[in-house]
């Protein structure tokens, strides 16, 4: 059960989970021993890390500090379990395809659903065989031995793909080209430059040559996405003020923020500054009155892990909003196009849903007795506890799913509605 109330005062959040797969994956390159600071503690992270191991990458210390020595890989003596994460799958084969490695890898239920064609096909043109399960996991991926492709058009807008082939690239010692990225996050392209890789972006295509990789130590920001929660909470709650350093500001992941800002919520940023290659940044915000919003797919691909939130947002706002392009969603980690509707229907919000939009009549949400599902989707649970703030006390059936990204949330979420004004 999630509680009402606003939220206050100064909150930590994890952090980033995208930069945190990222930085093991580039460092597991290395033989110099990499120092990683704020490594995400979920679940997802773990499993990459797992992962890494695996192929003998030696991995110590804890969140805070991690030091990765990568340097001789080899393939995998054991099935590699990605558990919930699609980061960890999709980057992995990439890594394989590049480095020549045999491995199998296979997931939980939930990422047994998800799609891996995309990515299969894509590395297939690069040179590596993969057998899928209709097209998706387990799936058995045997390297590249010689490179076919090395320039490539994005099949689907997502930089998990672009990311896999990146790291093909990378690993096969390779230059490559993608094309078509319209927009999605470009963590591995900074990372890859903050160590010293030529990587050039012109708008249109992406050029990387691949060359040595400098050994630097990585400071991660705090993930934008585990703080979106509170972002929204003090946005539609009445009496909230909160302030939450650190946060990775990447302008290819910032649509929430944008968004709230149109809709007139009161979110200030100071302390700007540019750490590792990414840019970062405080954040506080208050509760204001929001007026409705329509958001079109290249601001959706900035907030692709946040329409739960901005749906949840729109839902307290004045007037009807609508979210398009947003059809990259039905297959995350639930359908989280259907996941709109079931939370804002439990608090007798008007939702229309299409393939790839949703609209929502903004209004007041009420609690209901209705037990939202989470499906196994860390999101789903994390805006209903958002939502529950402004609309009484909502029931989810598992709140388990949180530990894949914010494993402290419920008790940070708990300390944010204890703090006095
Ligand atoms: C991610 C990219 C996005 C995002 C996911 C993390 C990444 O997926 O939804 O949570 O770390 O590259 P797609 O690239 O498949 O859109």
């Amino acid at each position: 059960m999630f509680a009402p109330g606003p939220v206050r005062g100064r909150i930590s959040v994890p952090g980033d989970k995208s930069i945190s797969h990222r930085a093991l994956l580039l460092a597991a390159k290395n033989d110099a021993p990499t120092s990683i600071l704020n490594l995400n503690p979920g679940l997802d992270v773990r499993a990459t890390t797992g992962a890494l191991r695996a192929i003998g990458a030696n991995i110590t210390g804890d969140a805070q500090h991690t030091i990765v020595r990568g340097g001789t890989l080899h393939s995998p003596r054991i099935t590699i379990d990605c558990m919930n994460s699609g980061t960890t799958a999709r980057l992995f084969m990439g890594l394989c395809a590049g480095a020549v490695l045999h491995a199998q890898l296979d997931g939980d239920a939930s990422l047994r659903r998800r799609p891996m064609e995309p990515v299969s096909a894509q590395l297939r043109a690069f040179g590596a065989q993969i057998t899928t399960s209709d097209g998706a996991l387990p799936a058995t991926i045997c390297g590249a031995s010689r490179v076919q492709t090395q320039n490539f058009i994005l099949l689907a807008p997502s930089a998990q793909v672009k990311s896999a082939l990146l790291l093909a690239g990378l690993y096969a010692q390779k230059p490559i080209t993608i094309s078509a990225d319209h927009g999605s996050r470009d963590h591995t392209e900074r990372m890859l430059r903050y160590w010293g890789s030529d990587v050039q972006f012109d708008g249109k295509i992406i050029r990387y040559e691949a060359g040595p990789l400098k050994t630097q130590d990585v400071h991660i920001p705090a993930d934008l996405s585990s703080a979106a929660p509170f972002i929204v909470a003090a946005a539609i709650t009445p009496g909230s003020d909160v302030c939450i350093p650190g946060v990775g500001l990447n302008p290819t992941r910032t649509g929430l923020l944008d968004a709230l800002t149109q809709m007139g919520a009161h979110i200030e940023i100071t302390n700007r500054l540019d750490r590792c290659g990414e840019p970062l940044g405080d954040l506080r915000v208050r509760h204001s009155a929001l007026r409705s919003t329509n958001v079109g797919p290249e601001l959706a691909l900035r907030a692709i892990d946040e329409v739960l939130l901005l749906a949840t947002a729109c839902s307290c706002a004045h007037g009807t909003s609508t979210i398009r392009g947003i059809r990259a969603l039905r297959g995350k980690e639930s359908d989280r196009v259907d996941a709109v509707a079931r939370i804002l229907q439990a608090t007798g919000i008007e939702v229309e849903t299409a393939h790839d939009a949703i609209t929502i009549g903004g209004g007041t949400p009420r609690a209901t007795n209705a037990v939202v599902e989470s499906r196994g989707d860390h999101r789903t649970a994390m805006a209903v506890a958002a939502l529950a703030c402004i609309a009484g006390p909502l029931r989810i059936d598992d709140d388990l799913p949180i530990v894949t990204s914010f494993p402290g949330f419920v008790s940070t979420l708990r300390g944010a509605q204890a703090a006095e004004d």
